[in-house]
């Protein structure tokens, strides 16, 4: 019997790691259920039987084998700095992720990077997941020589609360002509509603923002190209769940539109929609509650002859965060721990 606790577990990212294991199914998987505040008391059905979140509590989860924080960058912090040389961790926010020694780890792109744990793992950001997940066998095919990429990122990659503000300031538009903002209870540095925003997170001092730079240090991390060149605009869009990207890949040699279309379908978790004829291309509404990368619109650069194009979507919350923690899970369980 492996025991596993999700701390989080009300939160968007961490009721979709519930549901991924009801769905995976594993074999005597026994999972315990941690929240904060809002989610306590809570039950959540796993496998036919109603498991209670509980009040997050250090000695229970000490106890555990396997523990997947699903919480904000400074509790999870907080929570590795207490739990260390306990279970192993699997945290899914941007607290170690750039560190050194924590594998950052996409399991179809580098989970042999499991094996070099010291008690903690991180899985990437949403943007960052679903774009190595395309790269890889863009870059074991033909070399990547640069990357840029555009982001549409839906609301749900900043946490419930934003749902519920988009869901609200939509509605206030639409009934009163207007909406009341103010950026102090806001989760956005403006209205979001009927809007884009290209700004996710702070700016750092290169005129980039964390989140873009995030996108830029986690994929050369994954794919181990520390001087790959890359670069991106991510941009919030009034959308609910699904991440949308605009990839502009460049390799080293030249890529033809069928060859990337057959690699990137051979590739595990990543499934082409792609018929022109047909006005089939992903879109978010489409991806909602499944764990693939959807590409399509894939086709040549018509600037330079090594590039390709093409539009990518997932799942932000399951592909992007949910699925990838309990695939990671799933290797360590494989592996003993
Ligand atoms: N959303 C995404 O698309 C996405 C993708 C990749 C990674 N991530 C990362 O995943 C993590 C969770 O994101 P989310 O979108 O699920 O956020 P969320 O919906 O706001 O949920 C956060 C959860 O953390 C719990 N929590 C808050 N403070 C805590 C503390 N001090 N100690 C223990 N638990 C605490 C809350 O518990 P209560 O409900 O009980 O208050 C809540 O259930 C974040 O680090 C985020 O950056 C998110």
């Amino acid at each position: 019997m492996a025991t596993v606790g999700i701390v989080g577990a009300g939160g968007l990212v961490g009721s979709r790691v519930v549901e991924v294991f009801h769905e995976m199914n594993i074999d005597d998987l026994e999972l315990y259920l941690s929240g904060y505040e809002k989610s306590v008391g809570k039950s959540v059905m796993y496998k036919g039987e109603q498991l209670v979140i509980e009040k997050c509590d250090i000695e229970a989860l000490l106890k555990l084998d396997i523990v997947v924080l699903c919480t904000p960058t400074e509790a999870s912090r907080d929570l590795v700095h207490a739990l260390m040389g306990g279970p192993v961790i699997v945290d899914t926010s941007s607290a170690f992720r750039m560190e050194e020694n924590v594998p950052l780890v996409v399991p179809e792109v580098n989970g042999d990077n499991i094996h070099q744990h010291k008690g903690l793992i991180a899985g990437p950001n949403c943007s960052t997941i679903q774009l190595v997940m395309t790269l890889c066998p863009i870059h074991r095919e033909f070399g990547l020589s640069r990357v840029h990429v555009s982001t549409y990122q839906s609301v749900s990659g900043v946490g419930y609360r934003a749902i519920e503000e988009l869901k609200e300031s939509s509605l206030q538009k639409l009934t009163t002509g207007s909406i009341e903002f103010s950026k102090e209870s806001s989760e956005f540095p403006h209205p979001i509603a009927f809007n884009l925003i290209p700004q996710i997170d702070s700016f750092t001092d290169n005129g980039y923002s964390k989140e873009e730079m995030k996108m830029v240090n986690e994929t050369r991390k994954i794919l181990n190209i520390p001087d790959l060149p890359i670069s991106c605009t991510c941009v919030r869009v009034p959308v609910f769940i699904g991440h949308s990207e605009a990839c502009l890949v460049e390799t080293v040699k030249e890529p033809s539109v069928e060859k990337v279309t057959e690699i990137l379908e051979e590739f595990p978790g990543v499934t082409i929609v792609d018929d022109l004829s047909h006005q089939l291309y992903p879109m978010p509404i489409d991806c909602e509650n499944t764990d693939d990368v959807y590409v399509g619109r894939i086709r040549k650069d018509l600037s330079w002859k090594n590039g390709i194009l093409f539009w990518q979507v997932a799942d932000n919350l399951r592909r992007g965060a949910a699925t990838n923690a309990c695939n990671i899970v799933k290797l360590l369980l494989e592996d003993g721990r």
